[in-house]
């Protein structure tokens, strides 16, 4: 049976400081979009501390020297909409990562995650796949990506989130144990309509400027 991997919750000062920002309802757009990005960054390097590298020769402008680089590639996939929101800052820290998207929007009602959309480019036993959704609520997104790439064989899938709910994290991990899954901060529940609590309320409706209602459309 394949050991869960522990939940790596990043309590770096940098990071909780920029979730302080995102969680507080009074933040404006601009101030939550740059906490947003720098969080992410941190939340990403973090994912690949310990991806194998492998060692280089390089030339200084004084002389030879080794060096390191990250071994195969990264594919980052943030599930639409929100997890664009984790692209910018992602970027920052693996800007030479390809990405995949997947389009996700959850039911009000049942809270289930239907698929609208789905582009990942190929992938081979030596890629790192980094799926990432701000929120890891009932975990039944997170869930779905993966279970949609079971039978795809990587070097390794992980994923992160900024804020988890344990019910979420329980179920991915019950079917996903091998996951390495990176994130800000584990909350207490969900509520009834499957928000997390405390949270930040909606994160793609916080970073996108939307109230999620749509615009009607005519003709
Ligand atoms: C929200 C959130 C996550 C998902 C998490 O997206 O951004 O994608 O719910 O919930 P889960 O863990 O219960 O699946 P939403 O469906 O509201 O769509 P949006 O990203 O378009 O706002
Ligand atoms: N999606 C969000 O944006 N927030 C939650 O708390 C749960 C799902």
């Amino acid at each position: 049976m394949t050991k869960t991997k522990p939940v790596v919750i990043v309590d770096q000062a940098m990071v909780q400081d920029s979730l302080r920002y995102l969680r507080d309802k009074e933040t404006q757009i601009e101030v939550f979009r740059f906490h947003s990005n720098r969080i992410c960054q941190w939340l990403f390097a973090e994912a690949v501390r310990d991806l194998p590298m492998e060692a280089v020769k390089i030339q200084t402008p004084l002389s030879q020297a080794q060096a390191k680089v990250v071994a195969g590639d990264v594919m980052i996939v943030p599930i639409l909409r929100a997890g664009v929101a984790m692209l910018a800052g992602a970027l920052q820290a693996l800007p030479y990562a390809r990405i995949g998207f997947v389009g996700l929007k959850r039911d009000e009602n049942t809270a289930i995650a239907e698929q609208y959309y789905w582009n990942i480019p190929s992938v081979t036993n030596k890629t790192t796949i980094i799926i990432t959704d701000p929120m890891l609520a009932t975990g039944g997104s997170i869930w779905y990506v993966l279970d949609r790439l079971r039978g795809v064989e990587a070097a390794s899938k992980r994923v992160v989130c900024v804020v988890a709910a344990p019910e979420g994290l329980a179920k991915v991990q019950a079917d996903f144990p091998e996951v390495k899954i990176v994130t800000a901060a584990v909350d207490k529940r969900l509520n009834r309509q499957a928000y997390i609590v405390p949270g930040l309320g909606d994160y793609g409706d916080r970073y996108c400027g939307t109230d999620g209602n749509q615009a009607e459309m005519s003709g």
